[in-house]
């Protein structure tokens, strides 16, 4: 396949996806297929549909080359090269590369791309939604109130420690945890940095759990060990050494199987494709609660959702050429 990766970008997520489009690349090849990388920060995206897109700057990375490296050089991509794209495979993440943005830019010009279409990313990003739907579905997620919507009255329900974060941002950016109500101010004033709405949502302390879903199907389910006093935060999820991940997760047989019914519901709650990543806590009573549900996840080769996938016997690669498949379908 001639597959267009789409990396970069300009969201608060930029380098993560620069990290995912470095190993995806040399994986794609590997499989065999033709890889151009194009960093939506810089190049162009058309209106039109012949051109669709992407017309302006172009890295086109050579087979054997650094990826990460040369992600940086870019240089024009010919039109004709363009009009022979079989899919797009976005590796952004945050911003409008993951909230249904160029998904729909993607659609409308017909061009196949990985992942959930506009709708479903859209409400995957935007946390106060997922959550209501997440509800609807029976899926247990921790109570919240979006600001500045509370009385006094439902925000002592909420209680201390309060997690107060933009609406719609990945990786824990613009996020804090409080444990007195007199840092609630300054935290919400971090959190609308990076977006107009805040969500405060109570603390739920336990085991963190991720599960990826790939065409429908659950994949293995991971622990998240952090050091008591962390968060997993972003230094946490991209400094190698801060967190221990295990795959498998060490759970109870019933909970893991839980773990795999909640990420397929909520896979299927948000109307998602191809793959996601949804995020659990795990209580002291056995309860699990979700916390959110990545369109885009990371992806690294030590991401979360390849390790998920690796531990059901699924390798990198053939993770990222099921992804582009799926987008086929
Ligand atoms: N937002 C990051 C990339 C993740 O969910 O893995
Ligand atoms: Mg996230």
């Amino acid at each position: 396949l001639r597959i267009v990766v789409l990396f970069g970008g300009v969201s608060e997520e930029r380098d993560v996806s620069i990290a995912s489009a470095a190993q995806v690349i040399p994986a794609l090849r590997e499989i065999g297929h033709e890889v151009i990388a194009i960093d939506t920060a810089t190049g162009v995206l058309s209106s039109t549909q012949e051109a669709l897109l992407l017309t302006g700057k172009v890295a086109a990375l050579p087979p054997d080359s650094d990826a990460l490296a040369l992600i940086s050089q870019t240089h024009i991509l010919p039109e004709r090269q363009v009009a022979d794209v079989h899919v797009y495979f976005i590796a952004l993440h945050g911003g409008s590369g993951e909230n249904g943005h160029i998904q729909a830019m993607l659609e409308m010009a017909n061009m196949p791309y990985t992942g959930s279409g506009a709708l479903a990313s859209a409400m995957a990003m935007d946390k106060d939604i997922s959550k209501r739907l997440y509800t609807l579905a029976n899926i247990r997620t921790p109570a919240w109130r979006m600001a500045p919507d509370y009385t006094e009255r439902e925000l002592q329900t909420l209680g201390l420690p309060l997690v107060i974060k933009p609406n719609a941002q990945g990786s824990t950016v613009g996020l804090s945890i409080i444990h007195d109500l007199d840092a609630l101010d300054a935290a919400i004033t971090l959190a609308r940095q990076f977006g107009d709405e805040v969500m405060l949502e109570q603390y739920i302390a336990g085991r963190e759990l991720s599960v990826g879903v790939l065409d429908g199907e659950p994949l293995g389910v991971g622990e998240i060990v952090l050091d008591q006093a962390l968060i997993f935060d972003y230094a946490a999820k991209y400094q190698a050494g801060k967190v221990r991940e295990i795959f498998p997760a060490e759970l109870p047989a019933d909970i893991y199987a839980e773990a795999h019914r909640l990420a397929a519901l909520a896979h299927k709650t948000l109307k998602l494709a191809g793959y996601s990543r949804s995020d659990f806590r795990l209580d002291e009573n056995g309860k699990l609660w979700c916390l959110e549900t990545n369109t885009l996840p990371g992806m690294t080769s030590t991401s979360l959702m390849p390790q998920s996938a690796q531990v059901s016997g699924i390798t990198f690669a053939e993770l990222c050429d099921r992804i582009c498949r799926l987008a086929l379908q």
